[in-house]
């Protein structure tokens, strides 16, 4: 008599199916690929109570003869691959000759279709496993009913309809745009909720992120060797408060992959962080023999040969793109659009979406960039001695008008013809203007006001403050930080992994001015940290950054931990609201914005400064028409 007995065949699938169909999102997945895999140009999916109920997929891909039905259902049996070589380089969604098994063993699954060549179609069903006639044009109908109807205790852990349809719909979204040349359709309990023709990316990218998506994105298109990154990647001002719009493809495949994710944080680092998120449809096609597939249950998570060198091709392709749409005054190109104005009664508000509307005129596209460009230092070295003295006549001017208005003067009527004295003296021509202009005033504590050779510059002067700030910071820290000692040393408990992680990257930790050393066995002490950190709570600091340690590679996660707390400090140490500035101060300001990278975005992705032109001016109080 032997304890040990086989499993019924019922019984494995079931047990399999636990991995393979957590919910009717993942039957839906499934069958989804298996439609994409049988090269289909068209798929219907008709969900029910929320997939629950019903889940029918309808394509018109190359189906599946009288012979292979039986064995679609069976559980290893597959046409995708037949060899350990082929499995190294998978090409198709499917290859565990998995799915449809474990689907039949845990809900009511009918197969129909009708292969090329075929008089009619034959239909089988998850019981009664031998074919019948049926009718059908070429391709295959998969019909899933009652999911979870002989697992019970399965069926508990489902949620609300709403829930799962939820989950549904972002599966076929994922579908639907790695595949765009696929005409897709879904409906849910009759009615059609998307309805997608095939066409071109561009197409399927607005159609389901929306068009304000696309009109806030830089599209994506980088080559490295083997690897090719395409898509649309969100500026900073698109950014969210939640990750539910990044989607990454690696061959066609919707991934969530740590690497990855780490790598566009990365790329983000420097113009958006904390707690909004950028929304992305990436793509990224390498050989299949370059990434394992067969690592996770939903083939969900992949495993690059080359992970460094993916990390970083994605890393830089993204932060180029990201830099050439516009950040940076002393960087690459480009400024936040000018504001588009509205005439009252004539035009309804409009702004134009930061990024758009730049001309090669627009003095804020032209100055530093490239040759030529004043960066402030010498721009500043440059000018003949009374120069800055323009900027305060200019200033004071204003606001003698300013005082005139709010002395009780009422402002002009739009057909009273009332010229209002120059608010200023001509300002330095060519080269010598700084192209942010001269401070003029204040306004409520928040904005800087300021005159350059094209007109009214306006300055969110926290937000400048703050990108400033940070950039600095960085600087210091970029060569050796000068180390503070503490005084009493940090004590705190680690995990035996933090441990490990604290040993190996001990180094990289020195070169910031970290000094760790162990205090017990499962304890860290920290002697030292960088001058700049002094005051950071410091045992949640090495936390953090022992965390990151452990799972991406040592330079990057350091520079970016860094990066995260250096820009809290910038947020805190600059300058608040109702903090009055002097005009020097203001000027000082000025300078630095422009001889700071980046400093047309807060740290936030919030723009720090705008221009009005004379145009725009002009244009707005229809002066000339
Ligand atoms: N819609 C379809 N059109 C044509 N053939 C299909 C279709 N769906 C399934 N098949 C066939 O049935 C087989 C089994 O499908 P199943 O999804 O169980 O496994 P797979 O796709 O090979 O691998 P995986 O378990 O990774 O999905 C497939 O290999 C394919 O030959
Ligand atoms: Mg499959």
């Amino acid at each position: 008599m032997t304890v040990i007995h086989r499993l019924s065949d019922l019984l494995i699938n079931q047990i399999a199916a636990g991995e393979v169909v957590e919910r009717p999102a993942s039957v839906l997945k499934e069958v989804l690929e298996n439609a994409v895999d049988a090269g289909a140009r068209a798929i219907e999916v008709q969900l029910e109570q929320g997939g629950v109920r019903r889940i029918r997929v309808t394509d018109d891909g190359c189906g599946i003869g009288r012979e292979d039905l039986a064995l679609a259902l069976e559980r290893h049996a597959t046409s995708k691959i037949a060899s350990l070589d082929d499995l190294e380089r998978v090409a198709t969604m499917g290859f565990r000759g998995e799915a449809l098994a474990a689907i039949a063993a845990v809900a009511r699954t009918t197969i129909t279709s009708r292969a090329e060549g075929e008089a009619h179609a034959w239909r089988i069903d998850g019981h009664d496993r031998s074919p019948t006639p049926a009718a059908l044009n070429q391709g295959t109908v998969v019909d899933v009913a009652d999911l979870y109807y002989n697992t019970p205790a399965r069926r508990k852990f489902l949620k609300s309809e709403g829930t799962e349809y939820a989950h549904c719909d972002d599966m076929f979204r994922r579908v639907a745009l790695a595949r765009p040349d696929i005409g897709l359709q879904l409906s849910h309990n009759g009615r059609v909720v998307h309805r997608l023709p095939p066409g071109a990316p561009f197409a399927r990218v607005g159609a389901l992120m929306g068009d304000d998506f696309l009109l806030q994105a830089r599209e994506v298109e980088a080559a490295g060797g083997i690897l090719h990154l395409t898509g649309f990647a969100s500026l900073p001002a698109y950014s969210r408060a939640s990750r539910d719009a990044q989607y990454f493809f690696v061959n066609g495949r919707f991934v969530r992959d740590k690497l990855l994710a780490h790598a566009v944080r990365e790329a983000y680092a420097d113009i958006l962080h904390g707690s909004r998120h950028p929304a992305y449809v990436l793509f990224l096609e390498l050989d299949p023999a370059g990434v394992d597939v067969n690592v996770h249950p939903a083939k969900i998570e992949v495993r690059f040969r080359e992970s460094r060198a993916v990390h970083q091709f994605v890393y830089h392709a993204l932060k180029r793109v990201l830099a050439e749409s516009g950040a940076g005054l002393a960087g690459e190109a480009g400024a936040p659009a000018p504001i588009a104005f509205a005439r009252p009664g004539v035009d309804s508000v409009a702004a134009a979406p930061t990024g758009a509307g730049l001309s090669p005129s627009d003095p804020a596209t032209r100055f530093g960039n490239g040759e030529g460009a004043p960066r402030t230092a010498t721009a500043l070295r440059g000018w003949p001695q009374g120069a800055p003295q323009q900027g305060r006549l200019a200033m004071e001017s204003a606001s003698r008008s300013y005082f005139d208005f709010a002395a009780g003067a009422r402002p002009p009527a739009a057909t009273a013809a009332a010229p209002v004295p120059a608010a200023s003296q001509p300002l330095p021509a060519g080269d010598l203007a700084p192209p942010l202009g001269y401070a003029l005033a204040q306004l409520h504590g928040i904005y800087i006001l300021a005159q350059n050779a094209a007109g009214l510059i306006l300055v969110d002067m926290h937000a400048a403050h703050e990108r400033i700030l940070y950039e600095k910071l960085k600087t210091v820290l970029d060569g050796r930080p000068s180390v503070q000692r503490l005084l009493i040393p940090a004590v705190f408990s680690v995990s035996a992994k933090d441990m490990a992680a604290a040993e190996e990257c001990a180094d990289v930790l020195a070169g910031m001015g970290f000094e760790l050393s162990p205090a017990g066995p499962q304890e860290l002490a920290v002697r030292s940290v960088p001058a700049l950190l002094a005051g950071a709570p410091v045992a949640e600091l090495m936390r953090k950054l022992l965390e990151e340690l452990r799972e991406f590679p040592a330079t990057e996660v350091v520079t970016s931990r860094r990066n995260e707390l250096l820009a809290t400090m910038a947020c805190h140490g600059a300058v608040r609201a109702n903090r009055q500035l002097t005009l020097p101060e203001m000027n000082a300001l000025l300078r630095d914005m422009e001889a700071t990278e980046r400093a047309d975005q807060c740290n936030h992705g919030r723009p720090t400064w705008t221009q009005l032109t004379m145009t725009d001016l002009d244009r707005f109080f229809m002066r000339g028409q």
